[in-house]
C-alpha cells in the first residue's frame, strides 16, 4: 500500500522487455540490422508513451525517470544570457523541483513559491500576481505525491498562456490514475516516470510541446533529438511503453477500483477512530491516495508496527522528535503540532483488494489504540 513510492512490474511488461536484454541488444543508433531492430522499439515505445499523453511521438523526449524530467524541463528553459530568469512554483513541489529551484537561485535567478490552501491548493490569485517582466517558467504538479491533491493546472495554464509564459507540469503521479491529456491541460512540458505506472526503474519521459525552446543539459551525441544525449535505454523504454499502453487500457477500471477502496477506507477510519485527520483536499485528490493524521502517535512507530504485519506504507516524517524532519508538504497545509507526526500515506494499487482494506483498518486501529496506550502526550 505503499504504490506512490514505486509499484511492481506488471509482467506483461516484463515480458515485452526481456528480448531486449537477449536477442535483441543493437544501439539504436547503429545502422545495421540489430540496431534498427532496436530502433523500431523504440519508435514503437515513443509512439505509445506518446499515445497515452495526447502528444506527438517527436515531443517525447526519453530520460532516467521523473527527476530527470523535471531538471530538464526547469534548467533547459531558463536561458543563458538574457534577462527571462524568474520562475514561479509551489511549496509544496517534488524534491526534484524544488530542488532544482533552490539550484537556480544560486545561480542567480529568482523563484517565487507560491502558497497552498489547507487542502493544499495551490493559490491561483498568487500565481498570477507574482508574475513578472523576467518570468520564464511555472512549474506545479499534476497532483502531489504526499497528500494526494491535484492541482487546477488548466487554470493555470490560461494565466501562463496570457502572459506568454512556459508551463510545466510533473505529472508523475497522475498518470495511470487521472486523464491526461497535455492539450486538454495546456501545458508546454510535462514529466512522466516508469515506476510509478508498473514499468521498469530509472527510466520516464518529458513531453516538449513542439516550438518550444529548451536546451540541453546532458550533452553528447545528439540522442533525443539533441536534448538528452546517451544511448538510449531500450530495454526500459520498451517497458515504459508498453506500461504506458497498459495503464490507457485500464485507466477506467483501475481508477475506480482505487477510488473504491480510498473512500471505503476513508469513511472507516474517519468514522470510527477518534483524533485522525484526513490530510488534502476531500474531492479533489488522487483516486488511490489517503493521507491521514494521528493524534499524538508519532508516525514512525505506527510505520514499523504495519511492517511487522507484512502491510508496507509511508509516513511524511522522517524522524519523530525533530520538527525539522518534518515533510515540508504537512508543513504548508498548517497541521497543528499534535497531529503532524503522526501521518501515514497509503496509497493504493490496482493489485490491492478491499479485502485488504479491511484489514488493514483492523490493524491500523489497533496499532493507534496500542500506541496511544503507551503514548505520554495522551491525557495532556
Ligand atoms: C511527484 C514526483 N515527481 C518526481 C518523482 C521522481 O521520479 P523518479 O523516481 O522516476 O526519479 C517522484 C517520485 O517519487 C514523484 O512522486
Amino acid at each position: 500500500m505503499d504504490h506512490s513510492a514505486t509499484t511492481p512490474v506488471d509482467p506483461l511488461v516484463v515480458g515485452a522487455m526481456l528480448p531486449y536484454f537477449s536477442d535483441m541488444f543493437g544501439n539504436s543508433s547503429s545502422l545495421h540490422s540489430f540496431g534498427r531492430e532496436a530502433g523500431e522499439a523504440l519508435v514503437k515505445a515513443r509512439k505509445e508513451v506518446a499515445d497515452g499523453i495526447g502528444a506527438m511521438p517527436e515531443e517525447i523526449i526519453f530520460t532516467s525517470g521523473g527527476t530527470e524530467s523535471d531538471n530538464l524541463a526547469i534548467l533547459g528553459s531558463m536561458p543563458q544570457n538574457t534577462d527571462k530568469k524568474h520562475v514561479i512554483t509551489s511549496v509544496i513541489e517534488h524534491p526534484a523541483v524544488l530542488n532544482t529551484c533552490k539550484f537556480l537561485q544560486s545561480q542567480g535567478h529568482e523563484v517565487t513559491y507560491i502558497s497552498v490552501d489547507p487542502g493544499g491548493v495551490v493559490d491561483l490569485e498568487k500565481i498570477e500576481s507574482s508574475i513578472q517582466d523576467n518570468t520564464m517558467l511555472i512549474t506545479v504538479m499534476h497532483a502531489n505525491n504526499e497528500v494526494g491533491t491535484i492541482q487546477p493546472i488548466m487554470d493555470i495554464a490560461q494565466i501562463a498562456k496570457e502572459n506568454d509564459i512556459l508551463l510545466h507540469t510533473d505529472a508523475v503521479q497522475t498518470i495511470g490514475k487521472l486523464p491526461v491529456n497535455v492539450d486538454t491541460l495546456g501545458v508546454d512540458m510535462l514529466s512522466l516516470s516508469s515506476h510509478k505506472i508498473h514499468g521498469p526503474k530509472g527510466v520516464g519521459a518529458l513531453y516538449v510541446r513542439k516550438g518550444t525552446n529548451i536546451h540541453p543539459t546532458v550533452f553528447g551525441g545528439n540522442h533525443e533529438g539533441g536534448l538528452r544525449s546517451g544511448t538510449e535505454n531500450i530495454p526500459g523504454i520498451v517497458g515504459l511503453g508498453k506500461a504506458m499502453a497498459l495503464a490507457g487500457e485500464r485507466l477506467d477500471k483501475d481508477s475506480k477500483h482505487m477510488q473504491h477502496m480510498r473512500d471505503s477506507l476513508i469513511d472507516k477510519v474517519l468514522g470510527s477512530m477518534d483524533g485522525v485527520r484526513l490530510n488534502g483536499h476531500a474531492t479533489q485528490r488522487l483516486p488511490n491516495n489517503v493521507n491521514l493524521s494521528f493524534k499524538n502517535v508519532e508516525g514512525e512507530s505506527m510505520l514499523m508496527l504495519l511492517d511487522m504485519e507484512e502491510i508496507a506504507v509511508s509516513t511524511g516524517s522522517a524522524c519523530s522528535s525533530g520538527s525539522q524532519n518534518v515533510s515540508t508538504v504537512l508543513k504548508a497545509l498548517n497541521l497543528e503540532d499534535e497531529y503532524i507526526h503522526g501521518s501515514l500515506r497509503i496509497s493504493l494499487g490496482r493489485e490491492n483488494t478491499i479485502e485488504e482494506i479491511d484489514s488493514l483498518f483492523n490493524i491500523l486501529r489497533s496499532t493507534v489504540e496500542r500506541l496511544r496506550s503507551i503514548s505520554p502526550l495522551e491525557g495532556r
